[in-house]
């Protein structure tokens, strides 16, 4: 008999993709270490600066900066993920600062040298709440900190994709698409378990599996930092994170923005 299960995001979908899915996708670890890499060097950072990680995950790169010598503060939404992030850095016998929060709500005064928003998690919220983000960012910035962000563009969210593929127990379907009306990329997932048990998410309030990310063009981010008292520095594509860092490429969309505290 056919059973539909409804599962939140932080009860399923937050590890189920964050940790299980993307700890099997090929050279994962190695590419966390090549962008925080990326980051240091563009950025200009050096051991002992302090990193703010708004979304954090599961602490894939956040682990990378620890052992490097950083101190970094994680944030994610999802306890099932700052669990693991706490976790993890106790297995690496580093000193751990997850905490649990909404990004939205974070209050810091000029604290930290760098903020990183990895993955394309900018964009979640309405532009009012994504422009608020950017000031509450720039406080928690010491003077001319820096700002890295990693975005999903128009290009990026492109056409409509629908693909099946066969996980252990069964078939996910994911669709993805891009919303022209709202500037918006746009997905959602399905599993259906062989017992005949279909897994959706659960609609619920902020972010949750059922994606909706706002597509900024390198303008409009430009205006947004001015707009939050952050000057826009470059532009870089993540396809090509080699150190030195290319100058812009003709045809290269850029998904990553630099900015820094005025
Ligand atoms: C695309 S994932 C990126 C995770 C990690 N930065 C990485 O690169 O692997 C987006 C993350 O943002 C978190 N998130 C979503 N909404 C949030 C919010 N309002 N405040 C804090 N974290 C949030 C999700 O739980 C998820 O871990």
């Amino acid at each position: 008999m056919l059973k539909i299960m409804e599962k939140s995001w932080n009860d399923f979908w937050a590890y189920y993709w964050r940790i299980t899915d993307r700890h099997k996708i090929p050279g994962i670890f190695e590419w966390d270490r090549k962008l925080v890499d990326f980051i240091e060097h563009v950025c200009e950072l050096s051991p002992g600066n302090r990193v703010l990680d708004l979304g954090c995950g599961g602490g894939d790169q956040a682990k990378v900066f620890a052992q490097k010598g950083y101190e970094v503060v994680g944030i994610d939404i999802a306890p099932s993920l700052i669990e693991y992030a706490k976790k993890q850095f106790k297995e690496n016998s580093l000193s751990n600062t997850f905490t649990v929060g909404d990004m939205r709500a974070i209050k810091y005064d000029s604290e930290f040298d760098i903020c990183v928003i990895l993955s394309g998690t900018f964009g979640f919220f309405s532009d009012e709440e994504n422009q608020k983000l950017l000031s509450s960012i720039r406080q928690a910035l010491k003077s001319e900190g820096k700002i890295f962000m990693m975005l999903v563009t128009r290009k990026q969210a492109g056409k409509r994709t629908k693909t099946w593929r066969q996980i252990e127990d069964g078939w996910e379907l994911n669709e993805t698409w891009f919303d022209h009306e709202t500037n918006t990329y746009q997905g959602t997932a399905f599993i259906i378990q062989k017992d005949g048990t279909i897994i959706k998410p659960k609609s619920e309030s902020g972010y949750h599996a059922n994606e909706i990310i706002r597509c900024y063009t390198i303008p409009e981010l430009k205006a947004m930092l001015d707009h939050a008292g952050l000057r826009y520095i470059a532009s870089y594509s993540s396809a090509d994170l080699s150190i030195p860092a290319k100058a812009r490429q003709l045809g290269v969309e850029p998904n990553i923005v630099v900015g820094t505290r005025r």
